[in-house]
């Protein structure tokens, strides 16, 4: 169930599709389902259809709930898709993106093993908030679901909450939700009710308690939200410490769902990996980094930079303060250093631009050594153009290549120049003012403002 107006988020963008350590909440939910291979999936949408639809899986149908009465009827919604369906029907929400494969399976061999009309998913929280609750019979026994905003002050006190997930039998489903009324206080369709109408029909209703409390939990608002996220970073971590990785400080570092990294690999605090980012083995990321979409090779050190959309490959050394761009790839044992911006570019083999420049459009060929503070003027205002500089070439501090512009292998430039034509391989290309030095100047200046003319007299 996905169609739900996410009133308590406040915000222009549907529930489901806020994001948590890099996947959207509907994203979690329909990665924990595959771990069920059901036959067919079922996602019933009311808000945002069109953005909602483009986070789904291939394969995955989608129902459309014209208005959103309450969790009842968006089960319903489901009922023509799946009428000639017989078999488990699985009903869960879309936000609650903790709830695991192996909770899911529990539960249906829970169900299968008690042969119930249906199974639902419980946890016992110490502070059951606004959780619907589990109302037992002396005997133990399932009577209903009670929600917070219906419960009375004593049921209120009730620790065992429902999680929102349930295996009901197709036939059972739909017989029981034509009965459900929206008598209650919040004047909507419950599926919960489902629940307590089934054990009324003597029908047999099994509550499995989960295994990991957390899988119950519900984001509802911004809170739940950062809660979630906190509970999915540390589950993130723990997996990637258990494999190799250190983590310095886990309290201050993010790493997303899909990132890899390697064996021996130290994150130092304040890093943030994400996206499709692949981190090799050995390497050193952080303090303060962070990594989108990028693929690192092994034994790359990356200290305080910004990375997006780069490749970087092993032995290269990255930071303090750079900022890699999408398209900046850097070759084996390559240098991108303080204040360096590098955007669609190849740093060849070995190839160092260590201080204070932008390189945009360019290649760089291997063991080039770039002076502090050159810039590839790359974009006349409306074209972008290349610059082509060789293997094992010397710029000068503070070189500016127009371009398009092409230097040779083993060439040279002067400092402060200024590079608008090609410098053939092996030459010096030098474009600046010759300096000029006017004899006693500054000394006759001061003696004007009525000194004596030396520099220390004041
Ligand atoms: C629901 C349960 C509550 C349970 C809690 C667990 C009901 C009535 N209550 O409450 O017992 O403890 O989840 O997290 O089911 N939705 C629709 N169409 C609608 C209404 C909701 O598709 O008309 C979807 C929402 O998008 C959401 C899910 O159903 O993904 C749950 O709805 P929500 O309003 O969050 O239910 P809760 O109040 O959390
Ligand atoms: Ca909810």
């Amino acid at each position: 169930m996905a169609a739900g107006l996410g009133t308590r988020m406040k915000s222009a963008t549907p529930k489901v599709l806020h994001r948590l350590c890099g996947r959207p909440l509907i994203g979690w939910v329909m990665s924990a389902l595959a771990a069920v291979e059901p036959q067919r999936t079922l996602v019933v949408l009311g808000r945002g259809v069109e953005a909602v639809s483009g986070e789904l899986p291939r394969g995955v149908e989608t129902v459309l709930q014209e208005q959103q009465l309450g969790t009842g009827d968006a089960v319903r919604s489901c009922r023509d898709a799946l009428a000639d369906f017989e078999g488990e029907v699985l009903v869960l929400y879309g936000d609650m993106p903790l709830v695991s494969g192996e909770e899911l399976l529990r539960l249906l061999g829970e169900h299968r093993r008690e042969g119930a009309a249906c199974t639902l998913m419980t946890v016992v929280l110490d502070d059951p908030g606004h959780y619907g609750r589990i109302r037992r019979g002396a005997d133990g026994s399932v009577e209903r679901i009670v929600e917070y905003a219906d419960a009375g002050e004593e049921e209120r006190q009730i620790r065992e909450v429902n999680a929102g997930v349930y295996v009901f039998a197709a036939e059972a489903l739909w017989r029981t939700l034509a009965q459900v009324e929206s008598d209650n206080a919040q004047g909507e369709v419950y599926i919960t009710d489902a629940v307590g109408l089934l054990v009324a029909a003597g029908e047999k209703v099994h509550a499995c308690p989960a295994a990991d409390t957390a899988a119950a939990m519900g984001v509802n608002s911004r809170l739940d939200l950062a809660r979630a996220a906190a509970e999915m970073r540390r589950r993130i971590l723990e997996r990637h410490m258990l494999a190799g990785v250190t983590v310095v400080d886990p309290a201050a570092t993010y790493v997303e769902a899909d990132v890899e990294i390697g064996r021996d690999t130290v994150l130092e605090p304040m890093t943030v990996l994400r996206g499709e980012t692949r981190v090799g083995e050995g390497c050193s990321i952080g303090p303060s980094a962070t990594v989108v979409d990028t693929v690192i090779g092994d034994g790359v050190t990356l200290v305080a930079s910004h990375v997006v959309g780069a490749e970087i490959a092993d032995g290269c050394n990255v930071g303090p303060f750079a900022y890699l761009r999408p398209g900046a790839r850097l070759e084996r044992g390559a240098k991108a250093g303080t204040f360096v911006e590098i955007k669609n570019s190849r740093v060849g083999e070995g190839a160092k631009v260590p201080h204070l420049s932008y390189v945009g459009d360019a290649e760089i060929g291997s063991g080039t050594n770039i002076g502090a503070g050159n810039i590839t003027a790359n974009y006349d205002g409306v074209n972008k153009h290349p610059t082509r500089i060789g293997d094992g070439v010397h710029t000068g501090a503070d070189t500016i290549f127009v371009a398009p512009v092409d230097v040779g292998d083993g060439a040279m430039t002067g400092a402060g120049s200024v590079i608008t034509g090609d410098v053939p391989a092996g030459d010096l290309g030098i474009a600046r003012a010759r300096q000029r030095n006017v004899a006693g100047y500054a000394r006759k200046k001061r003696k004007e403002q009525g000194g004596t003319g030396e520099s220390n007299e004041r």
